[in-house]
């Protein structure tokens, strides 16, 4: 069968690297193809300090959730930027400290759709869908998790590690559009790349790969995603600090986490 005869086979372009795969090589897996790798080994040997940031941004997704799962009592996470699948997904995590927890996964990359299933095994007393959808379109986002999300209870949105592809003020502004949008009771868990030289200059060879930019940002730009809402102890803060459970490297990558009122 050629690829014409299958129906919505998404296009997936394997001649650059892509967000998704460079992070999973990042993270010790096995969802990537040579120009990922080659780029992943380029940014290892001259940024050997900084390509701590994809696991530093699982490690809190970890400790987010399971924060938000236990002691806020959320049931209900919209986790945007979804990567490929990899080890305690925020559905592992949420349902093991509330089986009954409700996850929905969006990401825009095709290769993500095409793994999904791993993202698909909820607990039976939970539930997990997959969106394929952009960020940047919150209607459809929003639609589209309301499928398994009640969004009259408050729900969790999660943005690890992908604003950066957005520009800094325009992803303020998107983030404050999602959280207007939510019930009050509502969370944001977010953190990027803070705009430290050795952040900065990594993504200037990780944009001449031809791989979708990603934006460093500042301390402000990153806090101004939570206008409008409480930031939690211990603030914007290297993701290394962010409630630690045990020591840590240190990390470019920032992030907080915040509740509407
Ligand atoms: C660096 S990975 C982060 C994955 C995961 N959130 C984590 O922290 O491990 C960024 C992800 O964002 C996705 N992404 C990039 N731009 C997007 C957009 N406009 N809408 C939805 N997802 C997007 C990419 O496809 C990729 O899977």
């Amino acid at each position: 069968m050629t690829d014409e005869h299958v129906p919505h086979l998404p296009a997936i372009d394997t001649t650059v690297p892509h967000s998704a795969r460079v992070w999973n090589w990042a993270l010790g897996g096995k969802d990537h193809f040579e120009p990922d790798r080659l780029l992943g080994e380029h940014l290892l040997k001259h940024y050997p300090e900084a390509l701590n940031v994809a696991r530093a941004s699982r490690e809190f997704l970890g400790r987010a959730v399971k924060a938000l799962a236990v002691e806020e009592g959320v049931r209900q996470f919209l986790d945007i930027g979804t990567g490929l699948p990899t080890a305690d997904n925020t559905h592992e995590v949420a349902q093991r400290y509330a089986p009954d927890a409700r996850i929905v996964y969006v990401d825009n990359d095709p290769l993500i759709l095409l793994h999904a299933r791993a993202l698909l095994t909820s607990n039976p007393q939970g539930a997990t869908d997959y969106v394929q959808a952009d960020v940047q379109d919150p209607d459809t986002v929003l639609e589209e998790a309301a499928r398994t999300l009640d969004f009259e209870k408050p729900v969790a949105l999660m943005l690890l590690s992908m604003l950066g592809h957005i520009d800094p003020d325009e992803a303020a502004l998107l983030v404050q559009e999602y959280t207007r949008r939510l019930p009050s009771g509502s969370f944001l868990a977010t953190c990027d790349s803070i705009d430290a030289p050795e952040m900065i200059k990594l993504n200037e060879d990780y944009a001449a790969s031809g791989a979708v930019p990603y934006i460093c940002r500042s301390e402000a730009q990153l806090a101004a995603t939570a206008d409008g809402l409480e930031i939690l102890p211990p603030g914007v803060v290297a993701l290394n600090t962010w409630r630690p459970e045990g020591p840590l490297e240190p990390t470019y990558q920032w992030g907080l986490l915040a509740r509407k009122p």
